[in-house]
């Protein structure tokens, strides 16, 4: 039997008895699949770890408590033998045999009638990895290989079109602050079977690099506005490579709508009839103080923070932030855009009673090679910019959190 390489199939489970013999770490293992299958479960086993007895509680499938006998297997469509005594497993997987029952072994790959394989999902397809034969069977291989091609898919480095489900149009995908891991895995996937992308400055750069030389990777900053604003001339891109049936990725820094006039692009979109899809990603206003050693709140220290753009100076009528308020906060405050608005900020903060001596950190490209560094304080802060050339981009924390974790940087 074992010379011939085994046949896959999917079961279709729903509402057909499964039964599983022994409820130690081997059910506990296969027990969510059955149940995600539809399994109608029953369980015999005098005993079960207290992960499947959770599930029992749960409702999930149902447990007597007691030895396998003769005749449990009669009416079953499916079942897993993992007792762990190996001439119960014999005597319940003769039994399946009279019965033809398919039956997994967990103690003999040889004596089984069906073999589980190792299994994995991406985007609503099971990818399941079989050894061909019991004598070579290497269940290690099998995961790895099933492990290769579900992060491979996850990550985008291996490339399978959506031939039917695929639909032109635009994916608004937030590229993370820099590090290209720091992108999710979906924005990934989606830039990976892009015909188009339209990037900013800011984000996973690297990653571009990786695109096959069949994709158009166009800068958003270089895109010729004439008359329009820049804003319009990269909705009209989005617009127009769309309708010419493209993948279109809009890659940005961040999270697309932190600060990063997302929501103008889905209504451009919205308007032109386009269908748009939005990505999450990782704001440098949290990954960026987290990735320097400082995390935004912390037990007893900060309850709060609060994420502020300093592109607009407080004195500056355009202002709509209320700084006044701001200073008497007492957790933390995070400043995107604000490397040349700091010293008047700090200035304001303490006008409004925020102590001089509150500390700050000016965490510079982080997440990439090139992350830096610097603290001060409100009252240091803009001599600190000057004197440690600090350039955009960079992320400023005010607040008691600076000082809570080692600085990596010392
Ligand atoms: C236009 S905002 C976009 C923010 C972005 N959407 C986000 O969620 O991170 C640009 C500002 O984000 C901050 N920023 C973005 N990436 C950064 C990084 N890797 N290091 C430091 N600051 C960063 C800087 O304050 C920069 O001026």
């Amino acid at each position: 039997m074992a010379e011939h390489p085994a046949y896959p199939v999917g079961l279709r489970l729903t509402g057909r008895k499964v039964v599983v013999l022994g409820g130690g770490q081997v059910a506990q293992r296969r027990l969510p699949a059955l149940i995600a299958a539809g399994g109608d479960i029953l369980l015999v086993s005098p005993t079960a770890t207290p992960s499947v007895e959770a599930m029992v509680e749960a409702g999930e499938l149902t447990w007597e408590k007691r030895p396998y006998a003769e005749g449990d297997l009669a009416d079953a469509w499916y079942a897993l033998i993992a007792t762990s005594d190996t001439e119960a497993n014999t005597l319940a997987s003769a039994e399946a045999e009279r019965h033809r029952v398919w039956c997994v072994r967990s103690d003999d790959a040889d004596a089984a009638t069906a073999w589980t394989p190792a299994t994995g999902t991406s985007e609503g397809v099971t990818i399941a990895v079989l050894t061909s034969d019991a004598k070579g069977r290497d269940p290690r291989h099998t995961a790895a290989i099933r492990d290769a091609v579900v992060e491979g898919l996850r990550d985008g480095t291996l490339v399978a079109p959506h031939h039917r489900t695929r639909t032109p149009g635009v994916a608004l995908v937030g590229g993370g602050p820099g590090d290209p891991d720091l992108i999710t895995v979906r924005g990934r996937r989606l830039l990976a079977e892009a015909d188009v992308v339209i990037t900013d400055h800011l984000g996973p750069r690297d990653l571009l690099a990786e695109l096959p030389q069949s994709v158009e990777v166009i800068d958003a900053a270089k895109l010729p506005y004439g008359r329009f604003m820049a804003q319009e001339a990269i909705n009209d891109a989005l617009i127009e490579h769309a309708r010419k049936g493209r993948s279109v990725v809009r890659l940005k820094g961040g999270d697309p709508f932190v600060y990063g006039r997302g929501m103008e692009e889905v209504q451009a979109l919205a308007e032109a009839g386009i269908p748009c899809t939005v990505v999450p990603g990782i704001s440098s206003s949290i990954s960026v103080p987290g990735a320097a050693g400082i995390p935004v709140t912390h037990r007893g220290v900060a309850h709060e923070f609060t994420v502020v753009s300093g592109h607009i100076a407080p004195d500056d009528e355009r202002s709509l932030v209320d700084w006044q308020a701001l200073a008497r906060l007492t957790g933390t405050l995070v400043i995107l855009m604000g490397v040349g608005t700091i010293g008047k900020v700090a200035e304001t903060l303490i006008a409004h009673g925020k102590s001089p001596d509150t500390p700050v950190a000016l965490v510079q490209e982080g997440t990439t090679a090139a992350q830096r560094r610097v603290d001060a304080t409100l009252a240091t802060v803009a001599e600190t910019v000057v004197a440690e050339e600090i350039k955009p981009p960079a992320v400023i924390v005010i607040g008691e959190v600076v000082t809570v974790g080692p600085n990596p940087s010392k």
